[in-house]
């Protein structure tokens, strides 16, 4: 049977943002976006300076039911139109998981849709193909608050790890300088909007892992460092060059690294077409996205980043992400599982862990 176009409803909900969307993914692999609510718990949080998981999994199941209703109605379609319904099934924090994941089975039950329970990584890496076609295979960089990785992306469900963060996540790193600042959180957006201007030289930030080969990160040598040097900063002319610095030397370690993976994509691959992708939260930091467009024109790749809506957290990469597994056949039963942690690349997370595996196996 020739492919078929696909209509699927998608729910986020595995950190702070409760999300649902209507995709419709063409025959082609093209894709439209027909609805994408996002309601964010920024403001329940911002007390805390981060992500409290009752917090977050009690506001979840406030909002799904009328976030779903919203997409499905801005969407102009009912369910009896669905092809599918797709969920993030984890990593996350697993009380919110579980409520996206409810609502997506409960919905898939009483309209007896298919089922996609969708990796939330899976979703960030088919982000940028929202907004501009870009065909597999391709490099990836995902930064995100949760995760620092660079993938060889084969197809869907198919990818090679090859770097990861050993500490922090970079966007983790962006909130917890932020928070030392004193800005509010999430404190990526808000380091962005202090560097406008600032003089990034004014200060010098330690260069993680030099003389150390491969593609790996670490930024808690830089989270230390800027740590201790806002305690002695005041003006607010210092403090729009601290914040520079600290945003130009986290975009300066993404771009090294990815300039490494690109000389090794093109060792494995030679003939290849040349792709790097960008995607998650910190994807929308325009120091970051310049600083990666030049190392990928000057190494010979294409440069793609997603509309900044679908860098940070949203349901459309869920639901485009579901729409490809449902294309392929791959369909995930009722007792589909809210999973904490669920490494994209699982055979290189057990081989070669960056993060401390932790009791319940590796976290990314
Ligand atoms: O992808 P995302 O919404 O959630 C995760 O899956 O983690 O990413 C959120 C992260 C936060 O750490 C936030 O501070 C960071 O992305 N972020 C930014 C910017 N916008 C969001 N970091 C730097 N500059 C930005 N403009
Ligand atoms: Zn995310």
């Amino acid at each position: 049977m020739p492919p078929q176009p696909l209509t699927v409803l998608g729910i986020e909900t595995s950190c702070d943002e409760t999300a649902a969307a209507v995709v419709r993914r063409e025959a082609d692999g093209g894709c439209a976006v027909l609805s994408s609510i996002v309601s964010s718990q920024v403001a329940a949080h911002a007390p805390y300076g981060g992500v409290v998981p009752e917090i977050a999994a009690r506001a979840h199941v406030e909002a799904i039911d009328a976030i779903i209703a919203e997409a499905m109605r801005a969407a102009g379609v009912g369910f009896a139109a669905l092809d599918g319904v797709a969920a993030t099934a984890g990593p996350g924090l697993v009380g919110g998981v579980m409520v996206g994941l409810a609502a997506g089975k409960a919905i898939a039950l009483a309209t007896g849709k298919p089922l996609a329970a969708v990796n939330h990584l899976e979703g960030h890496a088919v982000s940028a193909r929202l907004g501009a076609r870009i065909d597999y295979p391709f490099l990836l960089l995902l930064v995100s608050g949760g995760h620092c990785q660079l993938l060889d992306v084969e197809g869907v469900g198919a990818c090679r790890r090859l770097g990861s963060t050993m500490d922090d996540a970079a966007g983790e790193a962006f909130d917890k300088i932020a928070k030392a600042m004193g800005l509010p959180y999430p404190g990526g957006p808000a380091l962005e909007r202090l560097a406008e201007g600032g003089d990034a030289a004014r200060f010098t930030l330690p260069r993680a892992l030099l003389g150390r080969e491969g593609c790996d990160f670490s930024f808690s040598g830089l989270k230390t460092a800027a740590a201790r040097l806002a305690e002695g900063v005041t003006g607010e002319a210092e403090r729009r060059d601290l914040a520079a610095a600290v945003q130009a030397a986290i975009a300066r370690q993404l771009a090294e690294r990815s300039e490494r993976a690109m000389a090794v994509y093109r060792r494995a691959h030679e003939g290849r077409e040349r792709r790097f992708v960008v995607a998650g939260g910190v994807a929308a930091n325009g120091a970051v996205r310049a600083a990666l467009q030049a190392v990928a024109e000057a190494q010979g790749f294409s440069f793609t980043a997603p509309p900044l809506a679908y860098c940070t957290d949203n349901a459309a990469m869920i639901a485009l992400a579901g729409a490809e597994r449902l294309a392929l056949g791959l369909v995930d039963g009722l007792d589909a599982v809210a999973r904490p942690r669920w490494p994209l690349d699982a055979a290189a997370a057990l081989a070669n862990p960056t993060h401390v595996p932790g009791r319940k196996g590796a976290k990314a």
